[in-house]
């Protein structure tokens, strides 16, 4: 299970190491931990956590190489800087931006030459759920933002409905368990018929201490992208917890 911290545009640096020391001070192993930091960030957390079995992340790539792209980072520069994992087309990009799922794979594959690891976001919006359309548009997000080329082991997936994230409104269990279902069996056929084994799914929108451990007990759910519970180091640690006892319990179930 990988569990993985969005801090988007939050908190205040000092803050910010407070956090970090505060995560580094448990250990949840087997579960995986990305801390996906603003840029600015990034140099800071990766010396805090020096040691640490915490992964870093930035929350955003360039999808050239290098260039003259005024306030833009590339993959290569978030690598420099201690990351080894990329999160793309999360929903506040696609909308505040204007980011298409093209050029999210465009993005992706960048990070890729670069060796990082991307988390690609997927997630319908609350008209397009009523419209009956959830399923297709999340299908269409990921069959164009996810290029082809993209290696092994080095793609993971975050399904989060727009209309969930930082509401406190979660999907139902049964919708999520359909939709990260669908996703699953979509994923082989978007790459030229390889299958790739293990992509986690994981499931973002209002994630807390509380309704956790229910959605990890789903199959198909691979873990939780956290915002807002995210910046409360107690919350995101009984999150974790939730994570660790599924996967201690799908060991024993085995
Ligand atoms: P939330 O954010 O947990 O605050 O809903 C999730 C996300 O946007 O990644």
């Amino acid at each position: 299970m990988i569990i993985a911290a969005n801090w988007k545009m939050n908190p205040s640096l000092k803050d910010a190491g407070g956090l970090a020391n505060a995560l580094n001070a448990k250990i949840v192993q087997p579960v995986t931990r990305i801390l996906l930091a603003p840029h600015t960030y990034l140099i800071p957390m990766s010396i805090r956590l020096q040691g640490s079995d915490i992964r870093l992340g930035g929350q955003d790539c360039h999808q050239a190489a290098d260039g003259a792209h005024t306030g833009d980072v590339s993959a290569a520069m978030l690598r420099d800087c201690g990351a080894s994992v990329v999160l793309l087309g999360h929903s506040e990009r696609r909308i505040n931006h204007g980011e298409k799922s093209r050029l999210v794979a465009e993005k992706a594959k960048q990070a890729i030459v670069h060796g990082m690891d991307v988390i690609v976001c997927l997630g319908e919006t609350l008209g397009e759920r009523h419209a009956g359309q959830a399923e297709q548009v999340v299908i269409d997000q990921l069959r164009a933002s996810v290029p082809d080329e993209i290696p092994r082991g080095q793609l993971m997936i975050a399904y989060e409905p727009v209309w969930a994230i930082g509401t406190g409104e979660v999907a139902s269990l049964a919708d999520i368990a359909a939709m990260h279902d669908a996703i699953a069996s979509e994923l082989p056929k978007n790459q030229r018929g390889d299958i790739i084994p293990n992509v986690p799914i994981l499931y973002g929108g209002s994630v807390n201490a509380e309704n956790a451990a229910s959605i990890f007990s789903l199959d198909n759910v691979g873990g939780g992208l956290i915002g807002g519970a995210s910046l409360d180091a107690e919350a995101f640690d009984l999150i974790c917890e939730s994570a660790r006892s599924q996967m201690l319990k799908s060991e024993f179930v085995k």
